[in-house]
């Protein structure tokens, strides 16, 4: 049995097995304890070898990070424990060994820095754990709350040939002996001869084709992995993300809002509600903050802004920013974090930006110069979520295009979608990792993803 199903027993039970590995061990006289964690749950169980027991000479050998199998019987606890019930040990196998000298997960040396450079034994840590569980229960709160909201899961390409955000900032995939690249008579490469024909790469997004599923599905959404070459080393970029993409036909901007606000304050709930013990370790030892700044995002309507309305406040503190800003400057994570944190004390819904610093994708407003796009601002992080609503005017869309330099050839059947029965449509994406920072209170995005790639780093 797990740690988890043990300790959520209704009454004592002879004859248990339970396997994990050992956290501490503590010896008196005539009994050693012993505290293991299977990962199941936060709690460990405690493990009582008596010294008249066989199994009481392994037990005093075991170190921490020990992997065992025990057999024994659950019993109920004196009264006054934490926990109702624990171990009677009747036999201990060791499957490994773990030389404690060597190991290095050890209690002193437990900073976020070093444990990157173990992150395949940081999931034995319990705020490794923790993390890597909540993930998990988050993953799930938000299916769940697509699906209860009449939208369809599907699946976009990982390699693509298209690079939605237009920001060149693509991972190429080849199967080119680049040590021998093949060229074209006037030198360029020849993309002719890799591997699917022509120059593919790592998708930044699956809206474009998430975009041509909506159209004919209504409500799509898609939780897939993204990757972003940009050599930004920050708290809150990664190379390699995970994205959620709902797209909705029919929707509008002031619906797209309205769904991306519904949709982060339920997935908070649902985590608070599913996993308590995990999001109290981060509470108590990450981030005291933590439950109050939850609650601020649960309790309060978001604020809407247009870039127009927030541009006066931004430029009124330029002395405090490193980017000083004006009508065209794109909002860096001190502004958008100044708006949450410091003028309005609750999540912002940023949109309206100039269409200058909006992708290609976004509605044109009838102004001409600002779009539909919108950002969802949260204290501590800045943008979460990303979104538009879509151009779906072929002739504004070739012509947006065009003035971006944008070849046509790539998007042909991006822009059919607005040929054949084109709709109002609007879709966001939630960042995966940037929600798991928001929800633990974690500030470092290299620590909310089991193995995390950063520029200059891959490994594992
Ligand atoms: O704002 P972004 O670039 O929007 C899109 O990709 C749209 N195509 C989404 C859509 O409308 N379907 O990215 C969306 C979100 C960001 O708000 C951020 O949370 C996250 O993805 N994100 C990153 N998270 C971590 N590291 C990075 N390098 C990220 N880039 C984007
Ligand atoms: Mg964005």
């Amino acid at each position: 049995m797990t740690i988890k199903q043990l300790l959520a027993a209704d009454s004592a039970k002879e004859n248990i097995i339970v396997n994990g590995w050992v956290k501490t061990r503590r010896d008196s006289k005539e009994f050693t304890f012993i505290e293991l964690n299977d990962g199941s749950c936060r709690a460990n169980i405690q493990i009582i070898a008596d010294a008249a027991s066989p199994c009481y000479a392994t037990a005093v050998t075991l170190t921490p990070g020990t992997s065992v199998r025990i057999e024994g019987g659950l019993v109920e606890c004196p009264p006054g424990k934490e926990q109702r019930f624990e171990v009677r040990a009747s036999a201990i196998t060791v499957y490994g060994t773990c030389d404690a000298e060597k190991y290095p997960i050890q209690k002193k040396k437990t900073s976020d820095e070093f444990l990157r450079t173990v992150a395949h034994l940081r999931p034995r840590t319990n705020k490794y754990a923790a993390m890597l569980r909540i993930r998990a229960e988050l993953s799930h709160a938000i299916h769940k709350y697509f699906r209860d909201n009449g939208f369809i899961y599907v699946h976009t390409p990982v390699i693509t040939t298209s690079d939605c955000e237009g920001a060149g900032q693509m991972f190429q995939v080849t199967t080119l002996d680049l040590n021998n690249v093949p060229k074209t008579p006037e030198g360029a490469v020849d993309f002719a001869k890799d591997f699917f024909g022509k120059k593919t790469s790592l998708t930044v997004s699956g809206q474009l084709e998430g975009e041509a599923l909506a159209a004919g599905l209504g409500k799509i959404y898609t939780f897939g992995p993204a990757f972003r070459a940009e050599n930004s080393n920050t708290y809150r970029h990664c190379s390699e993300l995970w994205m959620i993409e709902p797209e909705a036909a029919f929707n509008t901007l002031a619906e797209n809002m309205e769904l991306a606000e519904g949709f982060i304050k339920a997935i908070i709930k649902d985590v608070l509600a599913n996993c308590p013990q995990d999001i109290d370790l981060f509470a108590r030892f990450v981030n005291k903050d933590l439950l109050p700044s939850l609650a601020n995002i649960t309790d309060n309507a978001f604020e809407r802004l247009s870039y127009t309305d927030a541009l006066p406040l931004l430029e009124k503190e330029n002395s405090r920013f490193e980017t000083k800003m004006s009508w065209g400057v794109d909002l860096s994570s001190e502004h958008e974090r100044f708006l949450v944190e410091t003028y309005f004390k609750k999540p912002v819904v940023l949109h309206g930006k100039p269409s200058t610093v909006g992708a290609f994708y976004m509605k044109l407003n009838d102004d001409g110069k600002t779009v539909r796009g919108m950002d969802v601002l949260v204290p501590r992080i800045g943008e979460i979520i990303g979104g538009s609503e879509r151009e779906d005017r072929l002739d504004v869309l070739l012509q947006k295009m065009r003035a971006q330099g944008m070849p046509e050839d790539p998007y042909s059947w991006y822009i059919d979608l607005r040929r054949f029965g084109t709709v109002p449509h609007a879709g966001f994406g939630l960042g995966f990792e940037r929600a798991m920072m928001l929800l633990t209170g974690v500030s470092n995005i290299r620590d909310v993803i089991a193995f995390p790639r950063v520029p200059g780093w891959a490994e594992f």
